[in-house]
């Protein structure tokens, strides 16, 4: 974590034309090309701040209620294959003694997951947000984050966030990849907004998804515990948390969970400027977002 000097790591490289940080580090990258997946995992592929936490929380209590799941509430619900936060052994190290079903979360870009997701076919959760508050939620995160690359200016971040050169890689190519396989049988395409507005019926989409039974009273109790209320009260994704050095208080995990906050972070020119940046991304996919409530 400390340089040599003692001031906090925050340095980056790039692989394959994509910039990571230095907790996701070049032997994790190459494990996933032997990476085992296994068929009843969960994978809940996102773009980074697109509510991975939030997913994770509501997947694993499907599990957990359903009884595929019998151990004690993690403090992390999902985990990371590429990165290395917990302890001295690489996350996927961590994942590969994990008992069954196991939840895995990842923010890699396609030709960096393992390639055994495409032949295994385990159900695949791909949760997607508008690139607008997700800057937003991205730069605070960076910032909050002392081992995270910083930036001087909003500006700053925003020309990498753009141009893709951020650490992991850029939106569009993410975003568009997975609602080209939205109809596989074993991806669900969520919208991070969607689940905003009605979190009961989400929930109900993703137990039928991964073919759990749940009563009413449980599927209600879940969208009650995974509330942004609710989850801002609870200590979720500790361990990612002590790991990137941020005071919980300031959880960059769950921070506002609005959509729309963005208006109060983009001047008229940065807005015009995402805006031709999104309709490009987007144009002729059929996809759209919602940059409202
Ligand atoms: P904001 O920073 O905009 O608040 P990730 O887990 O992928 O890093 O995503 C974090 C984002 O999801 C944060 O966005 C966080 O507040 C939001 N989030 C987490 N739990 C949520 C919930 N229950 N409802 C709505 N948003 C939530």
């Amino acid at each position: 974590t400390y340089n040599e000097d003692g001031t906090w790591r925050t340095d980056t490289y790039t692989y394959k034309g994509v910039s990571f940080p230095w907790y996701a580090p070049l032997s994790s990258l190459k494990a996933m090309d032997s990476f085992e997946v296994r068929k009843d995992d969960v994978w809940i592929c996102t773009y980074a701040k697109s509510g991975t936490g939030w997913m994770g929380e509501v997947v694993w209590r499907i599990l957990s209620y359903s009884g595929a799941i019998n151990t004690e509430e993690p403090l992390d619900k999902c985990i990371y294959p590429d990165f290395h936060y917990r302890g001295p052994r690489p996350n996927y190290e961590v994942i590969a003694e994990m008992p069954s079903p196991r939840i895995v979360a990842t923010h890699l870009l396609p030709s960096f997951l393992p390639p055994q997701l495409f032949d295994v076919h385990p159900k695949i959760i791909y949760l997607a947000r508008n690139p607008k508050d997700i800057a937003v939620s991205y730069h605070h995160h960076l910032t909050v984050s002392p081992v995270s690359p910083s930036y001087n200016t909003y500006q700053d971040f925003l020309d990498e966030f753009l141009s893709g050169q951020i650490i992991l890689g850029d939106w569009p190519s993410h975003v568009t990849y997975w609602w080209k396989k939205k109809d596989d049988d074993n991806v669900l395409f969520l919208k991070y907004e969607d689940m905003k507005k009605d979190l009961r019926r989400t929930v109900e989409m993703i137990c039928n998804f991964l073919g759990k039974s749940l009563s009413t009273e449980t599927l209600e109790r879940i969208a009650a515990e995974c509330t942004f209320k609710e989850m801002k009260k609870r200590k979720v994704r500790g361990h990612i948390c002590d790991f990137l050095k941020i005071d919980p208080s300031m959880s960059p995990f769950v921070r506002k969970g609005r959509v729309g906050g963005w208006k109060e972070h983009f001047t008229v020119a940065q807005n015009e400027a995402i805006d031709k940046w999104y309709e490009q991304a987007v144009e002729g996919t059929g996809l759209s977002f919602d940059f409202l409530p």
